[in-house]
């Protein structure tokens, strides 16, 4: 979808539309104040009749004027919660109105709370997250639907300083662009995306983009004793990879780097404790946690985000075979612990415990963050939409450093999280630790809190000082909800997420001028 923005030169610019012009109304049927006089009139007068259309956020009305150009009035909330994620959000009901009205080519009016900054910053939010609303994944579907709607191919957009609009929406672009093409991985199948294609997609597509990448092969696994990843991939007729990658935008100025890790099971069948046939199918998508990885390096990359993160992800397939680990099995990781394997569905966090071992080793990352579509009783705790977090954060309510840098970036992208428990219940870590034959299993002895006590364990590998405290900061997301769309479209969960974390925390920013608000409005 193509997308331009305009400036407003004339007065009729609402007439020049192509197939329609979307028009904002705050809620109140309010009009913003550069609204062209004939033009407001005119809505004036239409809106009176129209009792349901209050101008809430997302609601829509189309009308025609007087030379027949079709007008869509926006509803765009209160005045005074508009900002850009409240304008993220109107993206898909108005998507949804264009698509039944059969537009092609729109022109959109954005809407103006503050200065004119502010309006160009809503108008690139606003044409980002209709871009982001078209995502889908159909190829491998040979004939087309008949049945299809006429698709959105054309938007203008219109804002007070065009220049600087389209300045703002280059990098939301770009992480956009980033999520599509980490989502267009995530929609493979196993039987396309297994170890050696998904390793040897990154190794071919990103060091163009700046990122460079190293791929673990089998044999460098086993020489650097990766025992507990290795034995998840040896029923498979591909053998596992890790695919570590770093990319540095800072010249050097961090030394300590942030550090992503993800799993990527490319299929997940359970192993030898063979999942039921039932959903099995959804578990082309247990490779989600490293979807959001990867999709997070290449939008860092792509928008030359001023921050040094490493990133690695532990590819395997379970499959059951007369080569696969058993139940009962007991295999050495490569920080040296042993685990019994009292369950080979539970295989993520073997192959993380190796993952987790190399990038501490080998960065020294002052924060490590794990994603996983980890447990089934993620899904049971917080839903399809929620992902449960859990941080090595001081056991004190008044004192969660990482819970908080993680909450501020879910609550800013709608990319939905909720704290659970780490530090404060050792109890789950001595679940992990109940068995006789080795340090660690895994499996706990009870069912319950399945997330929980998969996150103790993943905690067992992060490294220690002589005090035994942790080296660095954790965060561990058990995304087996969201890395699994409700449609069953994967659409990158987690990379969004991770890219504010960024832009939040840890990345060097231009020092910025700070503008005055003022309110432009026009009441009917
Ligand atoms: N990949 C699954 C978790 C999963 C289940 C993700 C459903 C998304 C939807 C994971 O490898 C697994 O099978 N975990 C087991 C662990 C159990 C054997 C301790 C589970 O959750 O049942
Ligand atoms: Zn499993
Ligand atoms: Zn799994």
């Amino acid at each position: 979808m193509k997308i331009t923005f305009k400036g407003y030169k004339d007065e009729d610019v609402y007439s020049k539309g192509a197939g329609a012009v979307v028009v904002p109304v705050f809620e109140g049927k309010v009009f913003p104040g550069y609204t062209p006089p004939p033009m407001l009139q005119f809505f004036t007068q239409m809106l009176e009749r129209e009792e349901n259309f209050k101008g809430k956020s997302g609601q829509t009305v189309t009308l025609r004027d007087p030379d027949g150009q079709k007008i869509i009035l926006l509803g765009v909330g209160k005045v005074e919660e508009l900002d850009e994620k409240a304008v993220r959000k109107l993206a898909a009901p108005l998507y949804k109105t264009l698509t039944a009205e059969g537009v092609k080519e729109v022109v959109i009016d954005t809407p103006s709370v503050t200065n004119s900054s502010n309006n160009n910053s809503l108008a690139a939010n606003l044409a980002d997250a209709l871009q982001t609303g078209t995502y889908e994944f159909k190829k491998y579907k040979t004939s087309g639907d008949k049945d299809a709607p006429v698709k959105l191919e054309g938007i203008e957009i219109l804002a007070r300083d065009p220049k600087q609009a389209a300045k703002i929406y280059e990098p939301l672009c770009k992480v956009t662009e980033s999520v599509f093409w980490a989502s267009d991985i995530a929609n493979e199948p196993g039987n396309v995306i297994n170890p050696k294609t998904y390793a040897n997609k990154l190794a071919a597509e990103l060091p163009s983009m700046g990122i460079k990448v190293h791929v673990l092969e089998k044999e460098d696994m086993e020489r650097l004793g990766m025992g507990a990843a290795l034995a998840v991939g040896q029923g498979s007729a591909t053998p596992p990879r890790m695919v570590v990658m770093e990319y540095d935008g800072t010249g050097g100025k961090q030394p300590q780097p942030l550090a992503i890790v993800g799993k990527a099971l490319t299929f997940d069948s359970g192993g030898i404790s063979l999942k039921p046939g039932q959903g099995m199918d959804e578990m082309t998508m247990d490779k989600a946690g490293s979807i959001a990885v990867v999709g997070t390096m290449r939008a860092l990359a792509a928008r030359e985000a001023k921050v040094h993160v490493v990133a690695i992800v532990g590819m395997a397939e379970n499959m059951p075979d007369a080569n696969a680990q058993r139940p009962g099995d007991i295999v050495k990781a490569m920080n040296g612990k042993t685990i019994f394997v009292g369950n080979t569905d539970a295989e993520g966090r073997l192959v993380l415990a190796d993952a987790l071992t190399y990038i501490q080793r080998t960065y020294n990352p002052h924060t490590v963050v794990n994603l996983a579509t980890l447990t089934g009783a993620a899904l049971g705790a917080t839903g399809v939409h929620i992902a449960p977090f859990y941080a090595n954060d001081p056991d004190k309510d008044d004192e969660k450093p990482m819970r908080d840098k993680f909450n501020r970036a879910s609550k800013a992208t709608g990319e939905m999280l909720w704290p659970m428990p780490l530090m404060e219940t050792p109890e789950f870590t001595a679940a992990v630790k109940k068995t006789p034959f080795a340090d660690l299993s895994n499996i706990a002895p009870s069912s319950k809190a399945g997330s929980c006590t998969a996150a103790a364990f993943l905690h067992e590998f992060i490294d220690k000082d002589e005090k035994g405290v942790d080296k660095c900061n954790f965060v561990h997301i058990d995304m087996a909800g969201p890395g699994c769309d409700t449609e069953n479209v994967r659409k990158g969960w987690g990379v969004r997420l991770l890219n504010q974390l960024v832009i939040n925390n840890y990345e060097e920013k231009p020092a910025r001028k700070i503008r005055e608000h003022k309110l432009e409005t026009a009441k009917m």
